[in-house]
């Protein structure tokens, strides 16, 4: 990848700038403090390579050269969006999904924040604010896809399976076209995010519905249930084992298929 393709890819969206680098700590930190000094909506930033990518709580996220696609998006939102910004996870995840299932794949959402591919993880979400009093000025959407097979870091260092495209698809899979793809199906989803039929359409696309899983980290214990859909604002609708209904919220918290 570099400038030219990159130009030549983008070029019929309607986008913001865009900010490109052959290498960068993490687009997401390039992308708050550009959101913070004034880039206009749907600005763009997009490394070949970041040495200190990040998952949710600093935890890392590996981007080798070359091989991942590794881009931040900034959205300054409406007045009509603010009530619904707990649901750009789900506009990313489900724009995700939805270019990969155009390339003949079975794509599904692990709540909150990854895209999974037979199981084994070849995505993930990082949504991050920057505040104007406690309103939201500007989110960005940080996006990682393993795309090639270098991007997929060794087991020993993953807490979840991973995979790519590459080995879902082969060597021919082009970063760029699935970077176009992820951000016009972000771009027609955009005007959807507040309606309820997006609500249903992300349930649609959830991993694990309807089976048994754990939540990790909301408290000392696990908590365990049949992953029934989602609330309005994107949390997580469980039922428990004395079919009590409950609703896990964003934060720190791991969904795993119940041992
Ligand atoms: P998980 O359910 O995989 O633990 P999570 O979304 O709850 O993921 P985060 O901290 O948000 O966890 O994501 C970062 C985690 O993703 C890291 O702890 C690491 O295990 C894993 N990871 C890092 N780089 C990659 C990658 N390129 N592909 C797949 N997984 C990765
Ligand atoms: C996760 O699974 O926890 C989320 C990983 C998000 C990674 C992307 S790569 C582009 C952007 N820059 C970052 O530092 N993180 C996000």
């Amino acid at each position: 990848m570099n400038k030219n393709t990159l130009k030549k890819a983008l070029s019929k969206l309607p986008l913001g700038d865009v900010r490109y680098f052959d290498s960068v700590g993490s687009t997401n930190n390039e992308a708050l403090a550009w959101a913070t000094s004034g880039a206009k909506d749907l600005s763009l930033v997009i490394a070949d390579e970041q040495s200190a990518g990040r998952g949710r709580l600093d935890r890392k996220w590996f981007t080798p050269k070359g091989t991942s696609l590794a881009f931040s998006l900034i959205l300054r939102p409406t007045a009509d969006e603010k009530p619904h910004l707990t649901r750009t996870v789900g506009l990313a995840a489900l724009a995700i999904a939805d270019s990969l299932r155009t390339r003949g794949l079975v794509a599904q959402i692990k709540w909150p924040n990854d895209v999974l591919l037979n199981g084994h993880k070849v995505a993930g979400i990082l949504t991050e604010s920057v505040w104007s009093g406690d309103e939201a000025d500007c989110l960005v959407i940080g996006i990682g896809v393993n795309v090639l097979k270098g991007a997929v870091p060794s087991p020993e260092l993953l807490q979840f399976p991973a995979t790519s495209l590459e080995d879902a698809l082969g060597p021919a899979i082009q970063r760029t076209e699935v970077l176009h793809d992820i951000l016009a199906g972000m771009l027609a989803l955009r005007p959807h995010l507040g309606s309820s039929s997006f609500i249903a359409t992300w349930e649609k696309a959830l991993a694990f519905r309807g089976e048994q899983v754990q939540i990790e980290g909301g408290g000392p214990a696990p908590i365990t249930g049949k992953l029934l859909g989602l609330e309005s604002d994107g949390s997580l609708r469980l039922l428990d084992e004395h079919d009590n209904s409950i609703t896990v919220r964003f934060g720190d918290v791991r969904l795993r298929p119940r041992a």
